[in-house]
């Protein structure tokens, strides 16, 4: 008897101590669900870098490294439940620094994102010159912009879900910007595999800036051949057509009639060889998208959607513009997690201000003054179809 009744005591015991234990796993889950592990990820100039990793309950992943503010790696589930990386990226902080690397995959893009043309500007009577590193054109930032700068990183964790908040800043004259810019931007994994992007900045001396994340997605999963099966739309009645240098000619086009109307979803490689000018210049898609309702984060901006995976990509901000690129200057020369990183085989959805905006006066400015705060904030939300 006394044998028969031990295992039923020990039952009730245990199952006593999960009663009481309950609320406290119930607190101890809700912490481990929001911390944020953080692993070295190899050294710049001497400096360890690290990789945080924001997880949420549906299993979803994403890393950051705080070397260049560089999102690394987005594993997605697809319409079987199986995850997959879903931006191109490396696994060590190497791959980011190599010479070779000029795509600027997953970083964090400032002082300015995209071309300042003769990499010249001139804001209340100066003249500025930012270096010229892209034909005749500055390029994100000039030579050495926020994409190969380590930020200060610490994790937090907020309703929205768990999220790791990067600090940087750029001192007065770097890389010929005016003005002292504090910048933070802050990565977030919610529930409904939402990963948002906060930026805010101030400045202490006006100057101009836009900022962006520089992510190449592929919902077949990174190193797959091609992205041009991908459907895309894009809620703008409106791009800014470019020169040959790829700077805009400071007008706003309607898309109605040409190979930039994604306002229906078609796929990528449709008309991408159009001998159609504006592709001819870019070598493809490499154009900045005027949306439909700038401001709006609740507004659809744009939508990819992969027919093999299932997997689909909703972009929300509160930008004006996105610059959707092709991957033309994509070779094959770089190899990351994915293997080959191929012509065409990832796009980007660049949430912007539009390029070159402080040589066009019509364009939305981009002037931050002393004693105002920029904010922009930016969701890519993934689920199945
Ligand atoms: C942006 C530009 C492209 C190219 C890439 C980086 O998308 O518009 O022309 O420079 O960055 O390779």
């Amino acid at each position: 008897m006394e044998e028969r009744h031990r295992p039923m005591n020990s039952l009730l015991k245990t199952a006593c101590n999960s009663v009481l234990l309950m609320p406290l796993a119930g607190l101890l889950y809700a912490q481990a669900a929001h911390s944020v592990p953080k692993q070295p990820f190899g050294k710049v100039d001497g400096e360890t870098v690290y990789l945080y990793t924001l997880k949420n309950a549906s299993g979803m992943e994403v890393t950051i490294t705080n070397y260049g503010g560089t999102l690394t790696s987005v594993k997605a589930p697809d319409r079987q439940k199986k995850f997959d990386d879903v931006v191109l990226g490396f696994d060590n902080v190497d791959g980011y620094t190599q010479k070779l690397n000029t795509a600027y995959f997953g970083a964090i893009i400032g002082r300015y994102g995209n071309r300042i043309a003769n990499g010249t500007f001139t804001l209340d009577g100066h003249t500025y010159h930012i270096p010229i590193n892209d034909g005749p054109n500055a390029l994100h930032g000039g030579t050495k912009g926020f994409n190969a700068h380590i930020w200060e990183a610490k994790e937090v964790s907020s309703e929205y879900g768990p999220g790791v908040e990067l600090h940087y800043v750029s001192p007065d004259g770097q890389e010929g910007f005016p003005g002292t810019l504090n910048v933070t931007v802050r990565y977030s994994l919610g529930a409904k595999n939402e990963l948002r992007i906060d930026y805010t900045a101030t400045t202490d001396k006006d100057t101009v800036l836009n900022l962006t994340n520089h992510s190449y997605f592929n919902l077949s999963g990174a190193g797959s051949a091609t992205a041009l099966n991908h459907l895309v739309t894009l809620v703008a009645d409106k791009f800014t057509p470019i020169n040959s240098t790829l700077i805009p000619t400071g007008a706003i086009q309607n898309v109605a009639g040409t190979p930039l109307d994604f306002r229906k979803a078609t796929r990528v490689g449709e008309r991408i060889n159009d001998k159609y000018q504006q592709l001819i210049y870019a070598k493809g898609y490499d154009h900045n998208f005027v949306l439909n309702s700038p401001g709006n984060l609740n507004a659809m901006a744009a939508k990819v959607e992969d027919p093999a995976s299932g997997r689909v990509m909703e972009v929300f901000t509160t930008q004006p513009g996105i610059q959707f690129y092709t991957g033309n200057f994509l070779d094959g020369k770089i190899h990351g997690i994915g293997g080959a990183y191929r012509y065409r085989s990832a796009l980007c959805f660049e949430t912007q201000h539009f390029p070159d905006s402080p040589n066009h006066p019509n364009f939305p400015s981009t002037v931050l003054r002393p004693g105002q705060t920029f904010h922009s904030t930016t969701i890519y939300r993934f689920s199945t179809e």
